[in-house]
């Protein structure tokens, strides 16, 4: 790296950790106005700020806070806000877009189908489902199974940020085009921008295809297969034997 990549470097990181407090309701140290208009640059989702006083010292007390949330209109009809399952201090959190049927009976994520493959895809990368962190970009079920809105998804998103940053991980993965939309950029295309990094709050975040879309197109596996090897290596764990179509 020159000194002109590593200064732009040195910059984005900044960048994304100023964007970061400002979404989480801290205050930004003093910035000037150049770079205050630069940071409204970032994503625009109509963020709640969780405000001043509220700081969560573990996933219990934030599922705690949150277990009568009525901050968007997907409260009136889910029967159970689906929280997120795992390893408190996993190395990697998987992110998906909203809870289904099955999960919104459950309370726990990704039990369905989508589910099951995704938990072979974990499995295939030497994990277990219990070692790692599994959840939603919103955490009620969206009626119908329809995509959820952006201010749904800007309500829950401080909640997301304090959920990752209590977990730490090294490596988030977003499953499919919604979370990356929601987490990366409104303009993310997942067949042209899946497989690439991006950094959400500091933490490399790797965006692959959705377990479900795997299930309509098989084929596509081989690129999901390709993306959590880069995760894999990331995380230092071998390749024993991949995906299978
Ligand atoms: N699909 C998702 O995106 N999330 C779930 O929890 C289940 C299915």
């Amino acid at each position: 790296m020159n000194v002109r990549e590593e200064v732009a470097d040195l910059v984005g990181h900044i960048k994304r950790q100023l964007i970061n407090r400002q979404e989480i309701g801290l205050d930004a140290p003093f910035l000037s106005t150049n770079s205050v208009n630069y940071l409204k640059e970032g994503p625009q989702m109509g963020v709640a700020p969780l405000g001043e006083n509220l700081y969560f010292n573990s996933l219990k007390e934030l599922e705690d806070f949150l277990s009568n949330c009525e901050r968007c209109r997907l409260a009136k009809e889910r029967k159970n806000i689906v929280f997120g399952e795992g390893l408190a201090d996993a190395r990697i959190v998987f992110v998906g877009e909203a809870p289904g049927m099955e999960e919104d009976f459950s309370g726990r994520p990704f039990v369905g189908p989508a589910g099951k493959l995704l938990t072979d895809i974990i499995k295939a990368m030497g994990l277990t489902r219990e070692e790692v962190y599994i959840c939603n970009i919103v955490k009620c079920r969206p009626p119908g199974n329809r995509d959820p809105e952006p201010d749904e998804m800007g309500m829950c998103l401080p909640f997301l940020k304090a959920q990752i940053s209590l977990i730490k991980p090294e490596i988030i993965c977003t499953l499919g085009r919604i979370p990356a939309q929601g987490l990366v950029d409104k303009g993310f295309k997942i067949t042209r921008d899946r497989g690439q990094w991006h950094y959400l709050i500091g933490i490399p975040l790797m965006p692959t295809y959705h377990p479900a879309y795997l299930l309509r197109y098989p084929q596509a596996k081989r690129h999901v297969w390709e993306d959590m090897q880069e995760i894999m290596k990331e995380l230092g764990l071998s390749d024993p034997r991949g995906l299978r179509d």
